[in-house]
């Protein structure tokens, strides 16, 4: 990665950290190398923080608990104060494709159950529309993903199986696989698209996020940082 884009998630994940973390909070983390500086910035400022944590894949986890953040399993009634997480594109109205890491569904659940969520990103990730920059990772079922890659591409789609660096399918934290999908256009409604794409049987669920951003903090090489809020109410 350039180095400018990691210095600019750097910076998004500081700023996150310096403006929205308190010791005490219930805490959802992310996942990804943007989500991983949030997490070394939580260490390194609140050294003897409490914080009640919850992680979206098991690469935060390790992570956290390698910096002496306590991190636990998601209960029943888990609700929490805040969210932090990365995003692969965002777009105008703060929609989201998310899943470059593979830890979609559990980002979804978690950014569901999280009464804010603060999106850290550097600035290559605004886009005008979905689908412009990156690919729709679709976390599907084994043993239907040969239907539903031929489905996906009967809809349109570029449909690509996501590889591991072993040359296998690469398997998600939940034991399943990743269609990888590239529209044709870039995408108008990414409600009817999640939809659509959620309908068929042996989807799990898709990187497409809407209405989840409470916050999208853009970080830049030179240290500045933009902060955009959704025109609208977020949707829980
Ligand atoms: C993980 O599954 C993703 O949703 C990440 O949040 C997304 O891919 C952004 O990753 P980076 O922060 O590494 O760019």
């Amino acid at each position: 990665m350039p180095e400018d884009l990691e210095r600019a998630k750097v910076v998004a994940a500081r700023y996150a950290v310096e403006q929205y973390v308190r010791p005490g909070l219930r805490l959802a983390l992310g996942t990804g190398s943007t989500a991983a500086q949030a997490v070394r910035a939580i260490a390194e400022r609140f050294p003897d923080g409490r914080f009640d944590c919850v992680a979206s894949s098991r690469a935060t986890e390790e992570l956290a608990r390698g910096l002496r953040i306590p991190v636990r399993t998601l209960r029943g009634d888990d609700r929490f104060d805040l969210m932090l997480d990365g995003a692969d594109e965002v777009s105008p109205s703060l929609d989201m494709t998310k899943g470059g890491g593979g830890a979609l569904l559990r980002e979804k659940l978690l950014a569901r159950l999280s009464a804010s969520v603060v999106i850290m990103v550097d600035p290559s990730k605004l886009v005008g529309a979905l689908g412009e920059r990156a690919s729709i990772p679709v976390e599907v079922v084994p043993f239907a993903r040969p239907v539903l890659e031929r489905d996906l591409a009967g809809e349109g789609y570029r449909v690509r199986l996501r590889v591991g660096e072993t040359g296998r399918p690469f398997i998600t934290d939940n034991g399943n696989e990743i269609l990888d999908l590239s529209p044709r256009e870039p995408i108008s409604d990414p409600s009817a698209a999640a939809d659509a794409i959620e309908r068929h049987v042996g989807v799990v669920e898709s990187g497409i996020f809407v209405g989840l951003a409470s916050r999208v903090v853009v970080g830049h090489p030179d240290g500045r940082v933009d902060e955009l809020r959704p025109a609208r109410a977020r949707r829980s």
